[in-house]
């Protein structure tokens, strides 16, 4: 792939496009819709100034968001929104947000909120919010009762993945965006590892795409997006976040196919499928955090949103994967013994 791609999320009205490669901040102008006069760019600290876009047609104000999960809340909204007041910003501007995950759904939950919802621009400067969090209208806070317990659905007008802000992340954060690239591997049956990087970007971004376009509320196939992230999710509340996103997640993803297996839902071989993309496709070798008991993981799963009467994951099988409802804590305890074991083995 060379030049920039434009990978699009087909909605109707409310379809956009994702620019995806080197130099792609250049298109941010081009997905501003028209008659926006006034912008709020919202970013934060640690974000180079050069991924922040120029516009010299609009009236451009620049919020800073907090670094950190306390600073994903309703607070933030709050004050963001206060300011967004005071610049005078309208029903017909635009904000425009520059990061990570947390900022694109902070913003996005400030835009959706403001006046009822304006325009937003996602300008993704992490992996992790390129290939998930800024693609698919999911927006949201914390509370202290639950991880993005309350947000709003609202799709961006475009977003920008342009692939140079990778050259500076820290390797931290671009193992978070491997953790979530790996579970694009087992949603898609695809062998994405044979794609150069940036096509393989965009092909995650294309993968999310269609989902959205088919299921954009989550009644269905859209929750396979979360494959992973129910044992991720109980880890990173239960290490009170010490633990990132995406690092959780390829933990999460080596727990799903080991409960898959102990279900009979997978063979030995595609555990071992789970581990090759994990461990040796994108290097994430992530220990379990110590101290942590399988009744408290438990416990978190079950406050997870998504749990709705008994324990809810979803699973791989010979057909692809498929939410389960109904699992056992007995086979959950097995399963993450055998987590457990196999990565003391390695
Ligand atoms: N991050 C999962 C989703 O967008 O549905």
């Amino acid at each position: 792939m060379s030049g920039i791609t434009l990978v699009p999320v087909s909605l109707g009205e409310r379809s956009y496009n994702v620019a995806v490669g080197s130099g792609a901040i250049s298109l941010t102008s081009t997905m501003i819709p028209a008659g926006v006069k006034r912008i709020a760019v919202v970013t934060q600290e640690g974000v180079p100034d050069s991924f922040i876009p120029q516009f010299v047609d609009h009236d451009v104000f620049v919020a800073k968001i907090g670094v950190g999960e306390a600073f994903k809340s309703l607070l933030t909204i709050q004050q963001l929104c206060s300011e967004f007041a005071s610049y005078g910003l309208t029903r017909s501007d635009c904000v425009v947000a520059v990061g990570g995950g947390m900022v694109t759904d902070v913003a996005g939950f400030a835009a959706a909120s403001y006046h009822r919802g304006i325009a937003v621009v996602h300008v993704a400067t992490s992996l992790l919010a390129m290939i998930d969090a800024a693609v698919g209208g999911k927006t949201g806070v914390n509370i202290p009762e639950g991880k993005n317990l309350v947000g709003a659905f609202w799709q961006p007008s475009g977003v920008v993945c342009d692939l140079d802000a990778l050259n500076t992340l820290p390797t931290r954060e671009m193992n978070c965006g491997l953790g979530e690239m790996a579970k694009y591997h087992f949603i898609a049956r695809e062998e994405l590892n044979t794609l150069p990087f940036a096509e393989r970007v965009a092909r995650c971004i294309g993968i999310k795409g269609e989902i959205v376009a088919a299921d954009e509320r989550e009644g269905g196939i859209r929750a396979f997006l979360n494959y992973g992230h129910t044992l991720a999710h109980a880890l990173e509340i239960e290490t009170d976040f010490a633990i990132a996103h995406g690092e959780a997640v390829s933990l999460g993803l080596l727990f799903a196919a080991h409960l898959a297996h102990r279900m009979g839902r997978i063979t030995s071989q595609r555990v071992d499928e789970h581990y090759h993309v994990v461990h040796d496709v994108y290097s994430l070798h992530l220990p379990l955090p110590s101290g942590l008991t399988i009744e408290e993981i438990i416990r978190a799963m079950a406050r997870d949103k998504k749990a709705v009467n008994s324990l809810t994951f979803v699973l791989d099988s010979a057909q692809g994967l498929e939410v389960v409802t109904g699992v056992t804590e007995h086979d959950i305890t097995d399963a993450f013994q055998d987590l457990k074991s196999r990565l003391q083995q390695i």
